[in-house]
């Protein structure tokens, strides 16, 4: 079967990539661009791991197919950073401990960033129920949602220079 060309720009840099026309979005990231931040542990849109942002909008890129990402703008995990300042998320979940095996961390942090994205000041239900298609095996919650509010006030108040 012939490969599919896609065009299509992910963590504000073009990118290109040739999938066959059942590829997900998760398989193109992954095995094409080499951006392995996404995490697969479902492949069936229940845990969040390979969460990513697409033209602003949350997705899990599992369920997404590759051919999708046509002229479409994606932040990843390696996107959240800038450059070598983490961003405050990032750091906000290394001070609160908020994860142990890491392998959901990705998708919260992309999760929590489309969030903040949208809503600045999250109630703490409102990051709950946000968050409640990220499944964490080992951390539990708590500490991964008092990250997530912290980051998010910290945000509120002015952020230091590059971040
Ligand atoms: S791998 Fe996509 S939601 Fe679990
Ligand atoms: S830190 Fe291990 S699954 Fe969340």
């Amino acid at each position: 079967m012939s490969k599919i060309h896609v065009t299509t720009t992910v963590n504000g840099e073009p990118a290109e990539f040739l999938c066959q026309p059942g590829n997900s979005l998760l398989d193109a990231l992954r095995d094409d661009l080499n951006l392995t931040g996404s995490k697969e542990g479902c492949s069936s849109g229940d845990c969040g791991a390979c969460s990513v942002i697409v033209d602003g909008r949350l997705v899990c890129s599992c369920l997404m197919l590759a051919v999708e990402a046509e002229g479409k703008s994606i932040t990843t995990i390696e996107g959240i950073a800038n450059g070598d300042v983490l961003h405050p998320l990032q750091r906000k979940f290394l001070e609160h401990a908020a994860l142990q095996c890491g392998f959901c961390t990705p998708g919260f942090l992309v999760a929590a960033k489309a969030l903040l994205d949208h809503n600045p000041d999250p109630t703490e239900t409102e990051a709950r129920y946000w968050l409640a298609g990220n499944l964490c095996r080992c951390t539990g919650y708590d500490k991964i949602i008092r990250a997530v509010l912290d980051a998010a006030a910290e945000m509120r108040a002015g952020a230091p220079a590059g971040e």
